[in-house]
């Protein structure tokens, strides 16, 4: 191990949380990912930046489909690996995953589009959503999507009639949900639920047997997502185990047995150091995955189905990298014990608060979910000794915080260029134009070299949305 690779290192750049490409240049001692140095991309692209590094993120897509496919055949069967387009996706993302062998999970007409754009075979993309609207539902069948997934009764009609009309057999899953709530460190069985998502897993029969009188649709099996950011793999066993307890009773009813299975998404990755001894191999997930269906599959005696699996922030999260640039720093005390955040209770008497040129509107999660991240100066390194940090953006909002805790150098200062690790996924997905900050664009790195793969926007871009010409209309007089 080097000092690049420990965690407590205020200058260490970790590779299970940054992109695996990314180190210090030797001489320079500045960041570079992919052999591309952070300061060139900022001065070429400008500040902020989301970072994704192609080769990264191309060769986990490999390892991930690689491993559950592997593990599948193993035990006799297959499995179609999807990539949760929600995660990140543009048309450049989609041609890697594709070409990397990943079927497409999409889950709206827009995620549609880029796919179908992108080149992918419409039969390797599935159609998710609790409420896709009709003339999506025909986009979908009328271009061929492989699968789509059933959310609510309503839905199973609409397929239906859209494959009728369009002449065609729709393959249709139903979703529903285990009962089982996986939450990162462990999971929760339910026998009932209350959310949007999914339908009851008792409810199934009854569902399917709407589903096969229907000659336009032809089932294939049942869908669940169990939760996201998991890193125990009990929850997906316990769910693999329950819908399969339910695969005899509709073998009989469809008539023959059920195809397939899919497990859905939801395998977590490290966003800082403490987090990454935690994070199971994929290897692990998948071996343990397939010994649960084979043995249930076994007790239950039925017929082994092919496996599907959604995978989304696994893939991406840790190729993505935001630079942003630092524009004010400001010590504030930290009251006596309230030293609250001071994460491993290093008796810091104050935090640096870091102001960086982007925030929430680039980096929602923090402030949606409170999630974590780590940061390092790229610029330079440093050996005064470690602050307590919390790098917050620029909007108008005591939340709009991107780092919640960390240590750098204490001289971290106006003009440096900072990387947060993993912003892969959920970052760019999930980004708004809060105070009119314009999103920023994503540059891709490979080989030493970049190239930009989503334009960013700019001030005149936002301020085109403003319609000023028009004048009011008359609407309808009763
Ligand atoms: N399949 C389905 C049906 C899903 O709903 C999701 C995520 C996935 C697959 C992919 O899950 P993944 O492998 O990426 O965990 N915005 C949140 C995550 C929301 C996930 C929604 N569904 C976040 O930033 O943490």
């Amino acid at each position: 191990m080097t000092d690049e690779t420990t965690a407590a290192d205020p200058n260490g750049i970790d590779p299970r949380v940054f992109p695996p490409t990314a180190r210090r240049g030797r001489e320079c001692r500045q960041m570079k990912i992919a052999g591309v140095r952070a300061t060139e991309l900022v001065e070429r692209y400008g500040s902020p930046l989301y970072v994704i590094d192609e080769g990264s993120a191309r060769a986990r897509a490999r390892e991930v489909r690689e491993a559950l496919q592997r593990e599948s055949a193993r035990i006799g069967t297959e499995a179609t690996v999807y990539y949760a387009g929600k995660a990140f996706l543009c048309v450049d993302v989609a041609r890697w995953m594709d070409e990397e062998g990943l079927a497409i999970d999409v889950a709206s007409g827009g995620e549609l589009a880029v796919a179908l754009v992108a080149g992918v075979d419409p039969a390797r993309i599935g159609f998710h959503g609790n409420n896709k609207s009709v003339a999506e539902i025909e986009r979908a069948v009328s271009v061929g999507v492989g699968t789509i997934i059933l959310d609510s009764p309503i839905e199973i009609e609409r397929v239906a009639a859209a494959a009728s009309s369009a002449g065609v057999v729709q393959r249709v899953r139903l979703r529903v949900n285990s009962g089982v709530h996986a939450s990162t460190h462990d999971f929760l069985a339910t026998s009932h639920e209350d959310q949007k998502f999914g339908l009851p897993l008792r409810a199934a029969p009854d569902l399917v047997r709407e589903i096969v009188k229907h000659d336009s649709l032809e089932f294939v099996g049942l869908h669940c997502h169990i939760g996201s950011q998991i890193f125990a793999t009990e929850g997906f066993r316990e769910s693999a185990r329950r819908l399969l307890g339910s695969y005899g009773e509709l073998a009989k009813i469809a008539g023959r047995p059920i195809p397939e299975l899919n497990l859905g998404g939801g395998f977590g990755i490290a966003y800082t150091s403490a987090q990454a001894d935690a994070v199971p191999a994929v290897d692990d997930i998948a071996r343990e995955l397939a010994d649960i269906i084979v043995d249930t599959v076994a007790e239950l005696g039925i017929d082994l189905p092919k496996l599907a699996f959604e995978p989304g922030r696994s893939v991406i999260g840790q190729s993505g990298v935001t630079l942003y640039t630092v524009g004010t720093t400001k010590a504030v005390e930290l009251a006596g014990s309230d030293a609250g955040g001071d994460p491993e209770d290093l008796g810091f008497a104050e935090r640096l608060y870091v102001s960086v040129d982007g925030g929430m509107s680039d980096n929602a999660r923090p402030a949606l979910y409170g999630a974590d991240y780590q940061v390092r100066i790229a610029n330079r390194v440093s050996d005064v000794p470690a602050a307590l940090v919390r790098v917050v953006g620029k909007h108008c909002e005591s939340g709009d915080i991107v780092v919640q805790r960390d240590l750098l150098p204490g001289d971290v200062r106006p003009g440096d260029t900072l990387a947060v690790a993993a912003t892969g996924a959920y970052c760019w997905s999930l980004s708004s134009n809060y105070n009119y900050v314009p999103r920023p664009p994503v540059i891709a790195v490979r080989d030493g070299q970049a190239k930009m793969i989503v334009r960013g926007e700019t001030e005149a871009d936002l301020i085109a949305k403003s319609v000023t010409s028009a004048s009011y209309e008359n609407g309808e007089q009763n």
